[in-house]
């Protein structure tokens, strides 16, 4: 079925047929190695504007996907408004992929704020730099996410303040970036070797818990210590690092 629009203004829009984002609009998936992040994900709220303002790299974008992939619901729409274009081409553009056409200029900001709330879209405004910029889209009820390197002057939004990871939480998102990239034979066995009571432990041994040939074993191993998942002492033993043993043992609960 095709989705059909009537009319252009504000109040006459009526909007049928499947409700979906094109895939190049929807946010894109949040990092598979994410990790922390309990406190703001329970923080952000669904219905009403929140803006996720810190420092660059903080992890505001990975901490918006993150919520929107878990917790979120219904069509989203990713908006980079990083672009310096001017904000008709940009409304153009966000419309075009609403499947709304030749809409006129002047028209655009309320057509697509209508479109938003008729289809209860969720919206993730990415990289403002201004209030300014985001107040145009914002449609008048809904779920919209904002982030900013900036404090945004937004009424009504909820402002969380985006810290950097801890340390530890930093070490686990390394461990989890080099673990979610593993074949299995790896993670099985790195998941499996943390268990192991000695201190350290060699290829027969390693073999012995796994239930494998040694030499399957070895270059597993040797894979392992490769991506710093491992350490390897002496002529062929192994040990983990002891937080490097603590998420291996969390993995097998997850
Ligand atoms: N909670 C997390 N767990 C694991 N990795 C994370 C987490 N948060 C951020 N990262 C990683 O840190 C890097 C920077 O994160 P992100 O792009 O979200 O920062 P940002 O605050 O949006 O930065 P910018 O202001 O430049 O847009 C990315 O590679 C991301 O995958
Ligand atoms: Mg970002």
């Amino acid at each position: 079925m095709s989705d059909v629009l009537t009319g252009t203004t504000t109040g006459a829009i009526r909007y049928r047929g499947r409700h979906e984002v094109p895939v190049a609009f929807r946010p894109p998936a949040p990092p598979r190695h994410f990790v922390g992040r309990d406190r703001e994900l329970a923080q952000i709220r669904s219905g009403g504007v929140t803006v996720l303002s810190g420092p660059g790299g903080v992890g505001k974008t990975a901490l918006a996907l993150k919520w929107l992939r878990d917790r979120g619901s219904g069509d989203q729409l990713y908006v980079d408004l990083t672009a310096r274009e001017p904000v008709e081409v940009r409304l153009n553009r966000l419309l075009e992929a609403l499947r709304l056409y030749d809409v006129p200029a002047e028209e655009r900001a309320a057509v697509f704020r209508s479109v938003v709330l008729l289809r209860k879209i969720t919206l993730l405004l990415d990289n403002a730099d201004s209030a300014d910029q985001v107040t145009p889209l914002l449609p008048a009820s809904g779920t919209v996410l904002v982030t900013s390197r900036a404090k945004l002057d937004l009424a009504g939004a909820h402002q969380i303040d985006v810290e950097p990871l801890t340390g530890d939480e930093r070490l686990d998102a390394l461990l989890e970036e080099s673990y979610v990239e593993l074949p299995e034979r790896q993670a099985r066995l790195y998941r499996l070797c943390a268990w192991h009571a000695g201190a350290h432990f060699d290829v027969p041994v390693a073999a012995a818990i796994a239930g494998e040939q040694e030499c399957d074993v070895e270059d597993a191993l040797d894979d392992l210590v490769e991506k710093s998942l491992l350490t390897e002492v002496g002529d062929e033993a192994f040990r983990f690092h002891e937080l490097v043993r603590a998420h291996a043992r969390a993995k097998r609960y997850q």
